[in-house]
């Protein structure tokens, strides 16, 4: 029997069978924002997949914290479908950690406008990637945020509706800061209520990886159109890199 994850080095290890898109830098992030989340509240994964980061959540979170997976498991964009709730079933169990963590098959929006449960302490925003969707998801969670809470979202700078929608949400905020990013995962914190001054720092902040993104974005679609001597300028090793 497989014992218990504790270090970030075995679950990384450990997840690395599970197909997703983290990359080791952002799993180090969401393990060590999962670690810490305060006793008696709850994380949320918006968009579990196969169970990568599910099971990385579930192995990083203190014993006294929920873990809430919500996917609908029914539309085969973005990876979902009933393959990979399957797949997400037998990852879970085959690390032992499925009496952690309780799925919700519904849109991330839907699960958020029926939340009853303890405060979020971490929301990890990695579903659907166009505008309309992540911008419902935030705007249905916010309410049960703590006060001190951890938003942290994947592909902010690698989809442009996640992009577009993290500034519409983040950017000028007064009541969220942005913190750091790792590639295309941004973290955000919640910050009571920042002066205009700490807002503008933050937002400033923000805008600095776009360059990396900009340039993802044309190695993206350098290779589509086969513009192999663009790529080549542009200096792309693999495609994990553009995420
Ligand atoms: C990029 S994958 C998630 C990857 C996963 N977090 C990981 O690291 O392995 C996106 C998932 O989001 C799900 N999804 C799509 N739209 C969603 C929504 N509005 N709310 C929740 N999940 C959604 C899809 O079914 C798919 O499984």
């Amino acid at each position: 029997m497989t014992a218990f994850m504790t270090s970030f080095d075995e679950t990384w290890r450990a997840i690395q069978t599970i197909d997703g898109w983290l990359t080791e830098g952002q799993a180090r992030m969401l393990y060590d924002s999962a670690r810490a989340v305060s006793p008696g509240e709850t994380i949320v994964e918006i968009g579990s997949h196969r169970g990568r980061s599910t099971v990385l959540l579930a192995e990083a979170k203190p014993g006294s914290v929920g873990l809430l997976a919500v996917d609908p498991y029914g539309d085969p964009r973005w990876g979902g479908g009933e393959d990979s709730l399957e797949i997400f079933r037998a990852n879970l169990a085959r690390h032992h950690v499925d009496d952690r963590v309780r799925l919700a098959r519904q849109l991330g929006s839907e699960a958020g406008q029926a939340w009853t449960g303890a405060p979020v302490g971490l929301l990890f925003v990695d579903g659907a990637h166009d505008y309309t969707s992540v911008i419902a998801d935030l705007a249905a969670w916010r309410r049960h945020l703590s006060p001190t809470a951890t938003v942290l979202m994947h592909d902010v700078y690698s989809s442009p509706g996640v992009t577009r929608a993290a500034f519409r949400y983040m950017f000028g905020s007064r009541a969220f800061r942005y913190a750091d990013s790792s590639r295309s995962l941004a973290r955000f914190r919640r910050a009571g209520s920042a002066s205009p001054t700490q807002a503008a720092l933050s937002s400033v902040r923000m805008l600095r990886p776009l360059p990396w993104m900009v340039r993802n974005l044309l190695i993206k679609l350098a290779v589509r159109r086969g513009w192999k001597r663009v790529v080549r300028v542009l200096g792309r090793t693999d495609s994990a890199c553009l995420y």
